[in-house]
């Protein structure tokens, strides 16, 4: 989603904003824009595009190398199409209240009507741009900036992250928050505003998190926040558990690569500190209050979207089979509008990488209000839906940059194995057996290194294959979901069509489709259901289907059966996915480099979906 950057110190403020809007870029957008004071004068450059060209722009018009204030946008157009005029910043009338926004302003027409019969002279189609005239008439009442800007937000509806200017008050920003993230960066001296700490943990890895109806006061020293009822709140400063090492690339070519990569590392965090294997236990802190009410729960449900809701579809099979604890997977963007029966005997567990999902975050809110006990399974920490949760687990994986989650995906599912053991045994699952989970539990990042150590194979069979045009994904059981998720990774960043079915549900339709033009990739490991896949496999063979198969280390027969086979380790099935899915991530990646897409910022795609 959008970006956004604000910088008040003693720097240049120009190459911080533009170096924070950098490292913002993976969010997803379509323009970019600066707003700082210099010389007492609000100066505001913008224009669709990319970072590289609002930095062309700056530099032609001699940027201010003077100004020390200023704030940094890029737009993921919701209203409005990606053009100059629509980009952020946003003025008022008289050109002296400059505004960034991230959010959706659902009121936005009923203002701009009565800002316009005021004699408010509009420049864009954009719902921000009613905020900056919005607040320069209620300065003139207000008499600080500070107070126009609660005053204003308080007729707004909707969503936002912004973020004001004015060269009326040159020594402050002021920032808001209402269901779009903002943290202040405090420094020595300096402040920072950011939609992420991405953009600003170069400068400082101190951060305090806003929360909905909060608004600061930024300056130099130092920063005030109260709501937007006027009641003082003193915050909290965290510090950043990340540093700028583990944003860059570390030299892969994209940072999608080199998440698929960390993957051997991200799920030993996922575990590190958790598992106690010899006595076959989890330690769950976060669930340590909670665990009585899962227990005991009508049934426990899943609530994601995307791979999220993926990761979900194998914590059912994890819950159920092992746990033995009733368990449902809900599209949150579907749950949150079927007014869903949901009670206080209910336990839900949001899953987000991002934490900031709407949907999800809308669905959470919805089983809390119905009276369920909300969790989270969260990666950044302090995300909002991190925050609404009454406990959770965060998974641990660091910045996930790429658009396309991968290492987010397998540490969700191996927290949801932590989850699962930590439950079966408050159930009563015995010492031996929790023991003996625990210990293949323990070797999984070992195995997910073994299956990376394939990971050239993939780059020669996607090679063969980048030419077409759809993809059928099929897999049973827990790996039916790592068929859906292998389909989502190609379909997102090669643009070639793909799905994901149960193997099963081939002969209900989908076996229309195949033919030569019809690759097909099954993952189908040694279980107890492999010689049922093993005959859909035939199936498509006998169709001259062309097969990719995701097959154990062991397996002889396998490749008598099908065109290629990628091999993974052993391990019980409901782990399974968390090995099966990384040659799918690594077949899709492969095949976008070879189409020539843009894998880490695929178009149309935002990395944090904060808005429906
Ligand atoms: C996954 O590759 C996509 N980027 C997308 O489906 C994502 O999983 C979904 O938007 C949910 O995001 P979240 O995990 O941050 O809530």
């Amino acid at each position: 989603m959008c970006g956004i950057v604000g910088y008040i110190g003693p720097k240049q403020c120009i190459p911080v904003i533009l170096e924070g809007l950098r490292r913002l870029e993976y969010r997803g957008y379509d323009s970019a824009g600066i707003a700082v004071i210099d010389g007492g004068q609000l100066r505001v450059q913008k224009r669709a595009g990319k970072v590289a060209d609002l930095a062309q722009l700056v530099e032609r018009d001699g940027g201010s190398a003077s100004s020390t204030v200023g704030m940094g946008h890029t737009r993921w157009a919701t209203h409005g199409e990606p053009n100059d005029a629509n980009a952020h910043p946003h003025t008022d009338c008289s050109g002296t209240i400059a505004v960034i926004h991230n959010g959706i302003i659902e009121n936005y027409r009923s203002i701009k009507t009565k800002l316009i019969r005021d004699g408010h002279r509009f420049k864009s189609e954009t719902d921000t741009e009613v905020l900056a005239h919005l607040i320069e008439q209620t300065y003139r009442r207000a008499g600080d900036l500070f107070t126009a800007v609660r005053i204003a937000l308080r007729d707004v509806e909707g969503t936002y992250g912004l973020v004001v200017l004015s060269s009326r008050e040159p020594d402050n920003m002021i920032a808001a928050r209402m269901g779009s993230p903002l943290i202040v960066g405090v420094g020595e001296g300096e402040h920072l505003v950011a939609a992420d700490a991405a953009a600003i943990v170069e400068y400082t890895r101190h951060v305090a998190y806003l929360e909905d109806g909060e608004i600061a006061e930024i300056s130099a020293g130092g920063f005030r926040t109260t709501t937007i009822e006027d009641v003082t709140v003193d915050k909290e400063v965290h510090e950043l558990t990340f540093d700028l090492a583990q944003i860059e690339r570390g030299g892969y070519d994209h940072f999608m690569l080199k998440e698929i990569h960390e993957q051997p590392e991200t799920i030993r965090n996922a575990i590190r500190g958790r598992l106690l294997v010899e006595s076959g236990d989890v330690k769950l802190g976060g669930l340590s209050g909670v665990s009585e009410k899962i227990i005991h729960a009508r049934r426990v449900i899943l609530l994601g979207c995307g791979t999220s809701w993926h990761a979900g579809l194998v914590g059912e099979y994890m819950l159920e089979q092992i746990a033995r604890i009733p368990t449902e997977v809900e599209y949150a963007s579907e749950f949150r509008y079927r007014n869903p029966i949901v009670t206080s005997q209910d336990v839900v567990f949001a899953i987000s990488q991002s934490g900031e999902t709407a949907d999800t975050l809308a669905a959470l809110r919805l089983a809390k209000s119905k009276g369920a006990t909300a969790l989270g399974i969260v990666n950044v920490v302090g995300s909002t839906i991190a925050r609404e949760t009454e406990a959770g687990v965060y998974i641990h994986a660091g910045p996930e940059i790429g658009v396309a989650s991968t290492k987010a995906f397998t540490s969700q599912l191996t927290v949801l194995a932590l989850v699962t053991l930590f439950l079966a045994r408050a159930k009563g699952m015995s010492q031996k057996d929790g023991a003996v989970l625990a210990k293949e539990m323990q070797s999984l990042p070992d195995k997910a290194a073994r299956v990376l150590d394939h990971a050239d194979e993939l780059r020669s069979i996607a090679e063969q294959y980048k030419d077409a045009r759809n993809f059928l994904y099929l897999g049973r059981g827990a790996n039916f979901p790592v068929a859906l998720e292998g389909a989502l990774k190609l379909k997102e960043i090669s643009y070639i069509h793909a799905e994901g079915y149960p193997a099963a549900e081939m002969k209900h339709g989908p076996i229309a489709l195949i033919d030569e033009h019809m690759p097909v990739v099954f993952v189908v490991p040694k279980d107890a259901i492999y010689e049922k896949v093993a005959s859909n496999i035939q199936e498509v063979r006998a169709r001259k289907g062309r097969i990719i198969a995701v097959a154990n280390e062991d397996d002889e027969e396998i490749a008598k059966m099908v065109d290629h086979v990628i091999r993974v380790p052993h391990t019980f099935g409901f782990f399974g996915p968390i090995l099966n899915i990384i040659p799918l991530q690594l077949l899709s990646y492969w095949m976008a480099v070879s189409r020539g897409t843009n894998v880490d910022q695929p178009r149309n795609l935002a990395k944090s979906v904060t808005v429906e």
